[in-house]
């Protein structure tokens, strides 16, 4: 959404506070033995004494109030009181909210306890990715351009991108203009991100697959060649210079 003033931006920096809390709080929470269920009723409970409103379970009927993907799993993982937390295994939570009529999404994955199945190159390569995606973006930039520089680093360092996810505007709803802010260059696209406006970008790193396939759950999306998809994700405003982090507070780069 393009911010017009001042009730605009702190509307989106209270609701970007709450999810960043939520997702850094829900990672903490994550233990061996706990099902994906039970992590993600913490992080309902959280939105909700917030007066916050989970976006995927309010306005997508997605069965759970945040989507937590386990190893294989992709993005849009579905809760589950069948999956119990493994030592060593990749787990992304995505948090996205509404509050106010205003509306931020963030997301990242990390690997629960020790690194037993080396994902560390992957979930470190999402990580860097994102902060200098984020740090080349200011009013005039073009998406394309951004999205070149995903995929190119992403290769320097032996892996691909998914391309068939995308960041996206946020702010009055959770998916708005610009949609498709691909994790590769699409030399058709000549847009370019403007200042004021507030976006989220998310990296899709990938170490086999290309491309993502719903599972038959209608939810949950894997890699078409299998391996393994870590994600990170911020919502931003876009400013002349340095973006204004607005999911800071999640620590996902800490
Ligand atoms: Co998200
Ligand atoms: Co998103």
């Amino acid at each position: 959404m393009l911010i017009k003033n001042d009730s605009e931006l702190k509307g989106m920096q209270e609701i970007s506070k709450v999810v960043g809390t939520t997702l850094r709080l829900m990672r903490e929470y994550a233990r061996v033995g706990m099902t994906t269920k039970e992590l993600d009723d913490y992080g309902g409970e959280i939105l909700k004494r917030y007066g916050a409103k989970s976006a995927p379970y309010e306005t997508y009927g997605f069965p759970g109030y945040s989507c937590i993907c386990v190893n294989e799993e992709a993005a849009h993982g579905i809760p589950s009181a069948k999956k119990v937390l493994q030592e060593g295994d990749l787990i992304n939570i995505d948090v996205s909210a509404e509050l106010n009529g205003f509306w931020s999404d963030n997301g990242g994955s990390f690997i629960l306890g020790e690194d037993l199945n080396k994902h560390q190159a992957l979930v470190d390569a999402s990580k860097e990715i994102l902060k200098k995606a984020i740090y080349s973006i200011k009013g005039g930039v073009k998406i394309a351009d951004v999205g070149y520089l995903i995929e190119s680093e992403a290769k320097k360092r032996g892996f691909k991108v998914i391309k068939n996810l995308a960041g996206h505007g946020v702010g009055r709803s959770l998916h708005e203009e610009p949609e498709n802010i691909l994790n590769y260059r699409v030399k058709t696209n000549h847009k370019r991100f403007k200042k004021n406006t507030t976006v989220a970008i998310e990296t899709f790193i990938s170490t086999h697959s290309s491309v993502t396939d719903e599972l038959d759950d209608g939810w949950t999306l894997v890699g078409n060649k299998g391996g393994f998809v870590t994600q990170h994700e911020h919502t931003i405003l876009v400013n002349d210079n340095a973006p204004l982090i607005l999911t800071a507070c999640n620590g996902i780069w800490d």
